[in-house]
């Protein structure tokens, strides 16, 4: 079964061939990450209208990659929720319209459950149930209990910023760019993660699997504000302490739920999983013989639409 995905829930519009939930025909990203950088992160205005501007070609580019057309392919998948609305709407309308024209079944994808069927795609064996999601990324901090196939139970969230969200937030801080993540980590390579001791806000009582990064935050930035110096070092110093911080709680968390329900597989999710430390981190931290995955690849843990393909086809085949 070949499913359509369209992806446009924030600054990246996307469209992919997936078939039977697992095989990438074609993965096609425009992102207007450029035009966002300046800003140090995503102006929702400006992403709507470069959505309306790359929608049709990154369409058409799908379907042509893939080798297929309309007639080969079986339903069309789309991420109708959570996102930026007006970016929401470019994708859902235009699904709606190609489900209409080829007559084919329209499915609606939750972009997190979205970024959780990225890690099955290209893998060469079915995922093991019961299992653990943490899916970080910059809109959304979570971590999830999978019972099979769309059936998730949600073991916690943040109660402000998402991870991404904070390694964005504290690179416009450093003044070093945009996405902050991927800037962050390779200048972290060069520091020393015990330059500052920021806080591992770890909460408890009924908190105890939800997330809180914003006090993390502004520990980072009453320490920029006191700095004598910004060479190059200290910069490193301070992106290595801060990304220690942020993974330290996520693998702490994440430990936690695992210690408390019974799993086949654990699973990172999202922007952030693209992230070695938080890799390395989950695989020594948690029991040795419960495996880790991730994407497969690189391109799966961001926002794209072979993902949303991916869970469309789990609601169409279960
Ligand atoms: O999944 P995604 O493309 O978009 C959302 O759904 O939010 O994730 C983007 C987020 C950004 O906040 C970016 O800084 C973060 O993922 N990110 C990383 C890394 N690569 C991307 N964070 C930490 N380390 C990375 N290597
Ligand atoms: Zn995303």
């Amino acid at each position: 079964m070949k499913i359509f995905g369209i992806e446009t829930s924030c600054d990246d519009t996307a469209a992919a061939v997936v078939e039977d939930g697992v095989k990438v025909l074609s993965n096609v990203i425009a992102s207007s990450i450029d035009m966002h950088q300046a800003t140090g992160g995503v102006v929702p205005e400006v992403a709507a209208r470069e959505h309306l501007r790359q929608i049709s070609p990154v369409v058409d580019k799908a379907l042509a990659d893939a080798g297929c057309e309309w007639k080969d392919i079986d339903a069309i998948g789309v991420t109708s929720s959570p996102g930026l609305i007006a970016s929401l709407l470019v994708g859902v309308n235009t699904a709606q319209t190609l489900a209409y024209i080829h007559q084919k079944p329209l499915i609606e994808v939750n972009h997190v459950h979205g970024h959780i069927y990225a890690n099955f795609l290209e893998r060469k064996t079915p995922p093991q149930f019961p299992l653990i999601v943490l899916t970080v990324s910059g809109g959304h901090n979570e971590l999830m209990l999978m019972r099979g196939h769309h059936d998730f139970v949600k073991l916690g969230e943040t109660l402000d910023d998402a991870a991404g969200e904070a390694f964005d937030k504290v690179a416009r801080l450093l003044g070093i760019g945009y996405p902050g993540g991927p800037i962050i980590s390779k200048l972290a390579e060069k520091g020393n993660p015990d330059a500052y001791h920021f806080p591992r806000p770890m909460l408890d009582g009924d908190n105890e699997l939800n997330f809180s990064f914003s006090g993390l935050k502004s520990a980072v930035r009453r320490e920029v504000e006191q700095l004598k110096k910004s060479d190059d070092q200290t910069i490193a110093d301070l992106c290595a302490s801060f990304q220690q911080a942020v993974i330290e709680v996520l693998v702490d968390k994440l430990a936690l739920a695992v210690s408390r329900h019974k799993v086949k597989e654990v699973h990172l999710a999202g922007g952030v999983s693209a992230n070695r430390l938080l890799r390395q981190m989950a695989r020594e931290k948690l029991p040795d013989k419960l495996p880790v995955y991730w994407p497969v690849e690189q391109i799966f843990c961001t926002d794209n639409a072979a993902m949303v393909a991916g869970a469309a086809y789990y609601s169409l085949a279960h």
